[in-house]
């Protein structure tokens, strides 16, 4: 028998309070254990609200909702939820907030129930693995956008979550911390869904891709995922690209 997805969506819909259309509207989404998914979609489509009402931040009007086979209802069925899926918030400066790094990682075991000195080795852990171990003394709000992404996954990675929502990972990151990312999630045997506009990027971690269109969600064929188009001053000359896997591919 196959085992009920981590987390699953049944004709879910949601209004914000005075808005007259669904911004979520009937949407239907599984994400099962070890599975890679790319979100994709135009600003305002509603993919940061999708994000927010899987993990009980918002309450759908309509649908339903479930966790490994068991219907969310109550507030503290999204408790549970939030202990085992961690989200990537869009803006780093929502998801920091404690004075140094070591503490903000540290925040969510201690919040689990580690004791402090539990909490404390696994954010040391935590950092040392995704190679953040230089961060551990330094003032959370100095850092630079792409390490603040980088201490804002290693808080939800102390956690030792079963899944991942990463929304707009890759937003500002330059490119050698992208590349970093890339091998990090490639890395994690965890499932995510991963919203982003960088279609390279979701090329490289996802293996299948969902598309966001007014409120609906539907399937895309990996295949579809083309739009890489670029400048540089040796674009009119022949040229290669490396494909991140050490191949490289005339341009
Ligand atoms: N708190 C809110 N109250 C009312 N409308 C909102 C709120 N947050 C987002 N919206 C609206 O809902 C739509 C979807 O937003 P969002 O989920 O952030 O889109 P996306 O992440 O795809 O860019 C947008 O039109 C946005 O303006
Ligand atoms: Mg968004």
């Amino acid at each position: 028998m196959t085992p009920s997805p981590l987390i699953k969506l049944q004709d879910v819909s949601y209004t914000y309070p005075g808005a007259t259309e669904p911004v979520l509207d009937r949407v239907v989404l599984a994400l099962r254990k070890g599975q890679h998914l790319g979100l994709i979609g135009p600003n305002g489509c509603g993919k940061t609200t999708l994000f927010h009402v899987v993990m009980g931040l918002l309450k759908p009007n309509t649908g339903m909702l479930s966790f490994k086979g068991t219907e969310l209802r109550k507030a503290q069925d999204f408790k549970k939820l939030r202990q085992e899926i961690g989200l990537l918030f869009q803006d780093a400066d929502d998801q920091l907030f404690s004075p140094t790094v070591l503490e903000d990682v540290a925040f969510g075991p201690l919040n689990l129930g580690a004791s402090p000195a539990e909490a404390r080795k696994m954010a040391i852990q935590t950092l040392s693995d995704l190679g953040l171990a230089e961060l551990e003394k330094r003032v959370t709000h100095q850092l630079s956008g792409g390490e603040k992404k980088l201490v804002s996954l290693a808080t939800i990675l102390a956690m030792q979550p079963k899944a991942l929502l990463l929304d707009e990972p890759t937003n500002n990151l330059d490119p050698a911390t992208r590349a970093r990312l890339i091998k990090i999630l490639t890395g994690l045997d965890l499932a995510y869904v991963i919203i982003s506009h960088d279609w390279d990027f979701l090329a490289e971690t996802s293996q299948d891709i969902l598309v966001m269109d007014q409120g609906r969600v539907t399937e895309c064929h990996k295949s579809c995922l083309h739009d890489h188009r670029h400048a540089h001053p040796y674009g009119r000359h022949p040229h290669q690209h490396s494909d991140g896997k050490g191949k490289d591919h005339p341009a």
